[in-house]
């Protein structure tokens, strides 16, 4: 299967400032696709230059087997991208503006037309519809732009931190319009700010940092890259504790931590859930008294901020 994106040794300089610095991706038909990285990372430049926005200085990509330079005026009618209307029309309603988007695409008036009132429905903004945009709220703009971007029904869609400012429901309910257009095929790249929103949408993920990927893969193997599981667990007196310790030694890739007052320990492991189920079958062989125990993985955020080179954050109880 061909890949819907491709970006090999993508350049971008602003000035004497590099945005991108030979960045490649890679991001297979009908998949979503996260781009992850701190602020200033490139990840706008690199959505701006795959959507034709901006011509790269240097290296090459293919949206739909489009070349993003040479093809670009047919590629802008196969992407849809959410920033692209965000210059939405304030004298006009919320139906106005996504019929106006349907003619632009040559969807036809009565085409537009209905697409207009399923999107509108579908994020929630029918009580909206007919009213100017002038007097709506930072929230619904954004979700009639990103509703913008969806009414060609375009075979891949670009979302620059799409739920940046939505509400809860709001951001839920574009979760699910992104799960139902992959489901029939659509390739969407995003980028985020939000690890739990890359972690739950993202089928393959690219951290970028300075203009670069620094490391790709799924949410499960990003955190296996960085390691930092753990069994945590606790005894019911001093000299448990003292023989777990020497018990669970041999699944230990660091340093047992020890917390005599607590009666608790923390065991490095790799492996996840294997590890945990093997030390508790050590415990219980020897037969050691557990009154609680548990594992705890890396977040995406211990992820990104490991390679980001900002320390480690907080960590994620999966198994208690
Ligand atoms: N039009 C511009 N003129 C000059 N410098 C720019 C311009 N656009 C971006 N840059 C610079 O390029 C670098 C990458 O910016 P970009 O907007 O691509 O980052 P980003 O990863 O999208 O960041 P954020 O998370 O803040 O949206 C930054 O150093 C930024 O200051
Ligand atoms: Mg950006």
């Amino acid at each position: 299967m061909t890949d819907a994106i491709m970006a090999t040794g993508l350049v971008k300089s602003y000035g004497d400032v590099t945005a991108l610095d030979g960045l490649d991706l890679a991001v297979p038909q009908g998949t979503v696709f996260g781009l992850l990285g701190p602020n200033g990372a490139g990840k706008t430049t690199a959505v701006r230059i795959l959507t034709t926005l901006l011509r790269p200085d240097a290296g090459q990509a293919t949206v739909a087997g489009l070349d993003v330079v040479r093809d670009a005026a047919r590629l802008r009618a196969r992407i849809g991208a959410s920033g692209q209307y965000a210059a939405v029309d304030d004298h006009l309603t919320g139906a106005e503006n996504l019929e106006m988007v349907g003619r632009l695409y040559h969807l036809g008036t009565r085409r537009s037309r209905e697409r207009a009132r399923e999107l509108l429905t579908r994020f929630d903004l029918t009580d909206a519809a007919d009213r100017p945009v002038r007097g709506w709220s930072g929230g619904m703009r954004r979700r009639l732009d990103l509703a913008g971007a969806l009414v060609a029904q375009p075979p891949v869609l670009f979302l620059d931190e799409p739920t940046t400012g939505l509400d809860p429901r709001a951001r839920a309910g574009l979760w699910d319009v992104i799960a139902e257009l992959v489901a029939e095929g659509t390739t969407v790249l995003l980028t985020t700010q939000y690890m739990e929103e890359a972690d739950r949408l993202a089928d393959r993920i690219a951290v970028v940092d300075q203009g670069r990927v620094i490391a790709r893969g799924t949410a499960d193997e990003l955190k296996d890259q960085i390691g930092g599981d753990r069994v945590e667990l606790s005894v019911t007196g001093r000299a448990d504790l003292e023989a777990a310790t020497r018990a669970l030694a041999p699944l230990a890739v660091e340093d047992i931590q020890v917390d005599a007052a607590a009666l608790r320990m923390t065991v490095p492991v790799t492996g996840g859930a294997v590890a945990l189920t093997e030390a508790l079958g050590r415990l219980a062989a020897e037969r050691i008294a557990v009154r609680d125990a548990g594992l705890r993985r890396p977040t995406l955020d211990d992820v990104f901020l490991t390679l980001t080179g900002q320390g480690t954050g907080k960590i994620e109880e999966t198994v208690r």
